[in-house]
């Protein structure tokens, strides 16, 4: 496989990726049934754009009755770094008053978007409100944070592939990689 020349090394091939998400929707399935939680009174909420490909992945491993819904928070402002201040730029579809809600995210860094969302999503009484994430970065914390469900841990870098993306491009890579930043000063899209 020829990798994108912006890659410096992959962390996660598509195969580890799919053998590990496989098992975090049984994880997350068992968590449900283990608190007696019903398929209706779940909701399987996707942060846009970055979930995509792990949704799609997970959802179909995921074999429960549940609701799909999608929000979109603006947490980057395009590059490297992480905004303080997350904004939601498209809200629920559903009532999730008394729901159990999933959150499915690529990516936990300095641990912003989550606290907030999950502070959110309580303020419109969800009966409770789990996180999972593909990848987590613990190494990039700004604030106390943890996913209830993560697939990896990786290192404090900049990585792209697999919902990832830099400046909105590179998502489609099908594996998770760290990127050449160096190659980034000469390089022309
Ligand atoms: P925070 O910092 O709020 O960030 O936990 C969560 C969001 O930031 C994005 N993010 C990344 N995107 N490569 C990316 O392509 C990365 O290494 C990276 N780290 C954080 C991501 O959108 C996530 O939802
Ligand atoms: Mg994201």
């Amino acid at each position: 496989m020829a990798l994108h020349p912006l890659v410096k090394r992959v962390l996660l091939t598509e195969e580890q990726i799919k053998t590990r998400v496989a098992e975090l929707a049984t994880e997350v399935a068992e968590h449900y049934k283990k608190n007696n939680i019903k398929d209706k009174d779940i909701v399987v909420v996707g942060i846009l754009k970055g979930c995509v490909p792990f949704y799609a992945e997970f959802f179909m491993n995921f074999k429960q009755d549940v609701v799909m819904d999608f929000m979109v928070i603006s947490s980057y402002l395009g590059g490297l770094k992480s905004n303080k201040q997350p904004k939601i730029n498209l809200d629920l579809n559903s009532d999730i008053k008394n729901k159990h809600v999933l959150i499915v995210e690529d990516i936990v860094d300095t641990g912003h978007t989550l606290s907030f969302l999950k502070d959110y999503l309580k303020s419109r009484k969800a009966a409770s409100v789990n996180v999972v994430t593909l990848v987590d970065k613990p190494g990039g914390r700004k604030i106390e944070f943890e996913a209830n469900f993560i697939g990896f841990s990786i290192e404090n870098e900049f990585v792209i592939g697999y919902g990832l993306d830099y400046d909105e491009k590179l998502r489609n890579l099908p594996y998770i990689a760290i990127m050449d930043t160096d190659k980034l000063k000469t390089w022309e899209w």
